[in-house]
């Protein structure tokens, strides 16, 4: 059962994988991704990549320990550099937003109509979005999560080539198309990380008008969370 060998922000993320005949886990590091895409078959092959040689043994050790070496190609590469011949799916997950959008920037193959990503942002989730949607991929899903005390968001990405509109809140948060119908464990992440941005929002807020700086961004930033934890707390 990959949702017992998994964390719960991995398993995530596995649940967004369609399926390609050869799925790329970029940044792999212990390979656990890419092991049980092949080990449950949801994927018959995988590339399990990273840009440094020490994760990329411990994948290797793992890989080999489960006997699936000949299903799991192992690459030493930065992103997806040398992945277009076989990738047809990428996951990118655990790395910083802006570093997977130049890992994606850089990886021309992803810009054909369909393509489909799995994209975890550990960081600067705002601007991953932002990118993505200017450069013509459409966040077609969008899942929100706790694992460990900590807030997790996992994009299911598909390139379509026509740039999304978007708003403030959208960037911040993801849109609202993704929030209809969240299960409970969703909703209660999500509830959870809003509040810590009004937290810090109140705090940024204070402090400009203190320093007799204009807070307008912020101020309807605040109230558009608060309307949206509103929201979440009724439902
Ligand atoms: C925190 S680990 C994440 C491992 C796994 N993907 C996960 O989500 O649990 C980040 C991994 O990304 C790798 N990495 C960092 N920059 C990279 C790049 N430009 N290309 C490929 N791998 C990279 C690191 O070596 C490290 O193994």
């Amino acid at each position: 059962m990959p949702e017992a060998r998994l964390s719960r922000r991995l398993y995530a993320a596995f649940l967004l994988v369609e399926g390609g005949v050869c799925v790329a886990d970029i940044g792999t590091d212990h390979g656990y991704l890419p092991i049980e895409l092949v080990k449950c078959g949801k994927a018959p092959s995988a590339i399990a990549s990273d840009i440094n040689p020490q994760p990329l043994e411990k994948a290797r050790a793992n890989i080999e320990r489960e006997g699936l070496s000949l299903k799991i190609e192992l690459r030493l590469t930065d992103g997806a550099v040398g992945l277009e011949d076989r990738a047809e799916e990428l996951v990118i997950a655990g790395m910083g937003g802006e570093l997977i959008a130049e890992i994606v920037r850089k990886a021309e193959f992803t810009r054909k109509k369909g393509f489909h990503m799995v994209l975890q942002p550990m960081t600067k989730t705002p601007e991953l979005r932002r990118w993505l949607w200017d450069n013509g991929y459409r966040i077609t899903c969008e899942k929100y999560l706790e694992d460990s005390g900590h807030f997790y968001t996992v994009l299911s990405v598909h390139y379509t080539g026509e740039s999304t509109e978007y708003t403030t809140l959208d960037a911040e948060i993801g849109k609202e198309c993704h929030r209809v119908g969240l299960d409970n464990d969703g909703a209660y992440a999500l509830s959870c990380e809003i509040k810590l941005r009004l937290y810090d929002l109140n705090n940024k807020i204070q402090g400009k008008s203190r320093a007799g700086i204009s807070c307008d961004a912020e101020t309807e930033l605040y109230r558009g969370l608060s309307a949206i934890l509103s929201s979440l707390e009724r439902n």
